[in-house]
């Protein structure tokens, strides 16, 4: 019986896709400061590691204030919501942590979810009906597409950030099928690329097209903008959808949108209806996390800094793709070499996991670095010395 599982598992090890998870251990000192960070290091099997595989942007994951917050919550509020938010989920824990997102990103509305997965699967279905049409970013998240493919949206790919390839699709699809309702869908800094989209030039094709913005703010939320508030900094943004689970440090997700999508999503989202509601001491904290993201300055500029030193010490020793963000993807090509790079670096003491197919194209596997705020000038040196040393020897492979 089910034959194909243990066929599929041969072929993805031939294929050099094997996927396994590893039990690690994030050393996470304690910091007592508003400017102290502790090490970004994780210990696994016993041998400590310089982590740049972190999504813990800011540096936040076990900060004092947010840690605390968490306590106050499960006191004030509870650790369980005890229902969904339509039954009896829904505390003044969650409605304070919407109110914080509505201010910072100048939005009407905002509702949470338990994931960002769950938000974009649980939003695209809801959004898509018969007469309308989305407009992917070939480049968008496995959580995007699954909400626009289990929606009944017609659903178009354009390639990546190019935005003379989505207008022509949309005139065309306009003339076929005027009446269909549009609406775009793209990641402000996309996950595996590091690369932004061009929000400004997106939101004015939308207003064009008369078309909704759907914007996946998972990568920019915190790490972009004055007040870490993202993409919403650049154009008017219809829909926004940001996790908890990156730079905020926490667990979750909202979506930020105007009155009318709001009570669509509370009256038709699946994904929100019936599912539990977020934890109120979760809520608790994020909020708390929030407070810091909005006056703590020095973390994103310490990330900016980091980063340019990265490129600049890099020497062109592997192709790197451009970024203004904490991402940086180190494009190899071959899962085998990328594998080969991530092993030679975990016995230097660096941790980068390999990304390969199918979360990133064919012949485009990649090490992806994650500059976080408590890394140090030494440790970019360090890690750009150790990829030095071995790109000749990954390249002649
Ligand atoms: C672009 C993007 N969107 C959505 C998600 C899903 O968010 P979450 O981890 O909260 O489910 C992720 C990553 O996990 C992501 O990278």
């Amino acid at each position: 019986m089910f034959d194909f599982l243990s066929q599929r598992l041969a072929l993805q090890n031939t294929l050099h896709r094997f996927r396994q998870r590893t039990l690690l251990s994030h050393v996470v000192g304690k910091t007592t400061d508003e400017n102290s960070v502790s090490n970004n290091y994780v210990d696994v099997d016993g041998k400590r590691y310089l982590n740049f595989s972190s999504n813990d942007y800011l540096a936040l994951n076990n900060h004092h204030k947010i840690n605390q917050a968490l306590q106050q919550g499960a006191d004030k509020y509870g650790l369980c919501s005890t229902g969904s938010s339509l039954i009896s989920g829904y505390s003044y824990a969650h409605q304070a942590l919407e109110e914080i997102i509505c201010t910072w990103l100048n939005k009407p509305k905002c509702l949470l979810f338990n994931s960002g997965f769950s938000a974009n699967s649980g939003v695209l279905q809801a959004l898509g009906e018969t007469h309308c049409n989305f407009y992917l970013d070939k480049l968008s998240h496995a959580s995007i597409i699954n909400g626009a493919y289990g929606s009944k949206a017609q659903v178009k790919r354009f390639l990546h950030n190019d935005i003379g390839q989505l207008t022509r699709l949309m005139t065309t699809a306009k003339k076929k099928s005027p009446d269909n309702e549009q609406l775009i869908v793209s990641e402000g800094v996309f996950s595996m690329d590091g690369d932004q989209a061009n929000i400004a030039q997106l939101s004015s094709l939308a207003r064009q097209q008369n078309s909704l913005l759907y914007i996946d703010d998972a990568h920019s939320i915190g790490v972009l903008g004055a007040q870490g508030q993202g993409s919403c900094r650049l154009a008017n943004i219809d829909i926004t959808m940001a996790t908890f689970g990156k730079a905020i440090a926490t667990s979750g997700a909202f979506v930020a949108c105007d009155e009318t999508v709001f009570e669509y999503l509370v009256n038709f989202c699946r994904d929100y209806i019936y599912s539990t509601a977020m934890s109120p001491a979760m809520a608790w904290a994020t909020k708390a996390s929030i407070e810091l993201i909005q006056t703590q300055q020095w973390r994103r500029d310490k990330i900016a800094v980091l980063s340019q030193s990265f490129i600049k010490k890099m020497d062109n020793c592997f192709e790197i793709l451009p970024s203004n963000s904490s991402i940086h993807a180190i494009v190899i090509g071959s899962e085998e070499k990328t594998l080969l790079a991530s092993q030679m670096l975990k016995q230097k003491g660096i941790w980068l996991t390999a990304i390969r197919p199918p979360t990133v194209t064919n012949n485009k596997s990649r090490l992806r670095v994650t500059i976080c705020a408590n890394h140090k000038d030494n440790d970019i040196k360090y890690l750009t010395d150790c990829l030095k040393e071995i790109s000749q020897k990954i390249k002649n492979r």
